[in-house]
């Protein structure tokens, strides 16, 4: 695992900018892992103004992590509006490229499968970008989550809820329920990214990188793969 200490979110978004252009130089169809969530934004922030100068990303599909359950698709805050508005507009992505997991199907067990299998049959996901929640969350992968878990239906942390509320309306708008890509399927990706900033994450990335590999710090599960790098503002590496 790689840590690299960052003086400011532009200089992050450079550095992970860069990755993502060096995993899918010379890929006919690379596959983004796109997370949602304002630890990322730097990195479509960076992306955008590539695409401004030339890059091209057209031809990338993407897979975003996580979705709320029973929260419309039109909803502001569902993750298939934001990553529509934060990601794959400003991206250039083709918008039929970028699925984001099914929180509205009727079988939603079912649906999750399919989820997890159509990241397997695009080839599996290049690089994954990564933000994490206060209580070492990645994706919505809760603390207890099992390292080897795939996409499946989970049930929101409080503490997520109350992370998250910032969003809705009121706190109990919240969905109690979320469609996330496991833990095994996040760990299949072939290079990950993980930002995080500010003190709020510091106990959660302390755990991650330098606790026991432990399944109540999910992002600790990072620690067994060949290509993690963590992009930390000093104040979330403050516990290292
Ligand atoms: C949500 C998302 C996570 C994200 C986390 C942290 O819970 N499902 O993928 O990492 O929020 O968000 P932020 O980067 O805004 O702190």
């Amino acid at each position: 695992m790689e840590v690299v200490i960052i003086r400011s979110a532009a200089e992050a978004g450079r550095i992970a900018a860069d990755r993502v252009e060096a995993a899918i130089a010379g890929r006919p169809r690379p596959v983004l892992g796109l997370a949602t969530g304002s630890s990322p934004l730097p990195v479509y922030r960076e992306l955008a103004d590539r695409v401004r100068c030339g890059l091209d990303l057209s031809h990338a599909r993407g897979f975003a992590l996580d979705e709320y359950v029973g929260l419309s698709y039109e909803h502001a805050e569902s993750y298939h509006s934001v990553v529509h508005r934060e990601v794959t507009i400003p991206l250039g992505l083709d918008p039929d490229a970028v699925e984001v997991p099914p929180g509205m199907a009727q079988d939603l067990a079912a649906a999750a499968r399919r989820y997890d299998d159509a990241i397997v049959g695009a080839g599996g996901v290049d690089i994954q970008l990564l933000g994490i929640g206060s209580d070492g969350h990645i994706g919505f992968n809760e603390p207890t989550s099992s390292f080897t878990s795939r996409t499946r239906v989970k049930r929101l942390a409080e503490r997520t809820r109350a992370d998250n509320a910032r969003f809705f309306g009121a706190p109990e708008d919240v969905p109690t329920h979320c469609v996330t890509q496991g833990l095994g399927t996040i760990s299949e990706a072939r290079e990950v990214v993980l930002l995080a900033f500010g003190a709020g994450k510091a106990d959660a990335v302390a755990a991650a990188v330098e606790g026991p590999l432990a399944s109540i710090c999910p992002a600790s599960v990072l620690q067994l793969h060949e290509r993690a790098t963590f992009i930390l503002d000093e104040e979330a590496a403050q516990g290292l």
